[in-house]
């Protein structure tokens, strides 16, 4: 069978930084309470008229060019989002026109904080069948156009931050010890409402719900909810297992992972499936304080600050390990 491999990342954020600080000065919170709980710092909104195919594009551009090819060598693109530029078509087609590539066959995933996982799942099973060489996947987010920040939304508002990471999977040769091993995917839909943002109801005629003669959404409807002790809850037990079935599966120990590069939802939830696994903390990646959670992008720009400090370096072991909305959790295991 052909073996796959990411054969090159690449990151970007917007430039705006917003402080806890800032946050404080809009809504009922505080630097203190955010970095206790979450371990946030400050993230990156996106000016608006900045959209998510838009941003995407000069992480995917560095990943392109980070594994030696051009647009021209892309055979495929997969783009995870959760904050799609509209209802249809999927931003995979905004964001192929954006970069001058059409006729490149594109698709959007839609798996949340687990978009990249499923993602490279897909492009790697495209490349080990012979079907694409080199797919590029990106996993790009604008959360701060669509936050509450009024005290109501404060528990959500807090935890996200704009900007994406890409990635390009491509065909590992024979004398390459890097390879993309394994894949566990997982999700329970029963807890789809346990973080979510409704906006519209299909099944509802009209599918938006107007509040008076200028069909404003009603606010319950137009911003994202989460029952955040769930999450937390259910986050730390099936991270630490996602992880155990990639070792299982591998033969390996938790002492042979080199780098552990987690979903950036909470410090706190990385830090305990980190003790939950007895892996030392120098070996987990954590970017949370600079961008907090940033969903589909959070682990490709774990990975290529990882990688800008020295600490992903080629032929390591390397766990990635995701959870979120949906629910949808998951490991990847590869030798990078
Ligand atoms: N600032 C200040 N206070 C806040 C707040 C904020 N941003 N958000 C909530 N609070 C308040 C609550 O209203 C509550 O007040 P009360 O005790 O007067 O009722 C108090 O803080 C405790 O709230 P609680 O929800 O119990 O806090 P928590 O310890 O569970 O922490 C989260 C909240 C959101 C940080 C935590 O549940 C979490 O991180 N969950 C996982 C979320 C996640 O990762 N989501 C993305 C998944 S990909």
């Amino acid at each position: 069978m052909v073996r796959a491999r990411i054969s090159g990342i690449g990151m970007h954020v917007p430039e705006r930084v917003v402080t806890n600080d800032e946050l404080s000065a809009l809504l009922d919170t505080s630097d203190d309470w955010i970095r206790k709980r979450t371990g946030i710092g400050e993230r990156r909104y996106a000016d608006e008229g900045v959209s998510t195919s838009t941003l995407a594009i000069p992480a995917a551009e560095a990943a392109i060019a980070d594994a030696g090819l051009t647009k021209g060598d892309i055979d495929f693109i997969i783009f995870a989002t959760l904050s799609p530029d509209h209802h249809f078509p999927g931003s995979s087609s905004y964001f192929q026109a954006k970069m001058d590539m059409a006729g490149v066959p594109a698709m959007d995933l839609r798996t949340q904080c687990t978009g990249f996982l499923y993602g490279l799942t897909v492009a790697a099973s495209f490349v080990r069948t012979g079907l694409y060489k080199n797919v590029l996947l990106v996993g790009a987010e604008v959360h701060s156009h669509a936050l509450d920040f009024s005290d109501a939304g404060r528990d959500v508002t807090v935890l996200f931050g704009d900007g994406a990471g890409a990635a390009v999977i491509s065909v590992s040769h024979a004398e390459d010890p890097s390879e993309l091993h394994s894949f566990h995917l997982h999700s329970d839909g029963r807890y789809a409402s346990s973080l979510c943002l409704e906006v519209w109801d299909i099944a509802a005629k009209p599918y938006i719900q107007h509040e008076g003669q200028h069909g404003v959404v009603p606010p319950q409807a137009r911003w994202p909810r989460m029952n955040g002790r769930e999450v937390f809850r259910h986050a730390v037990v099936g991270m630490q297992q996602a992880v155990q079935e990639a070792c299982q599966a591998n033969e390996l120990g938790i002492e042979d992972i080199d780098l552990l590069v987690p979903h950036q939802a909470n410090m706190r939830i990385n830090e305990l499936v980190a003790r939950g696994l007895k892996l030392p903390a120098e070996k987990i990646v954590h970017t949370i304080h600079r961008y907090g959670n940033t969903t589909a992008a959070s682990i490709p720009m774990a990975m290529c600050q990882a990688a800008a400090d020295g600490r992903l370096q080629r032929g390591m072991k390397v766990m990635l390990v995701a959870f979120g909305s949906g629910f949808t959790w998951g490991s990847v295991y590869l030798t990078y």
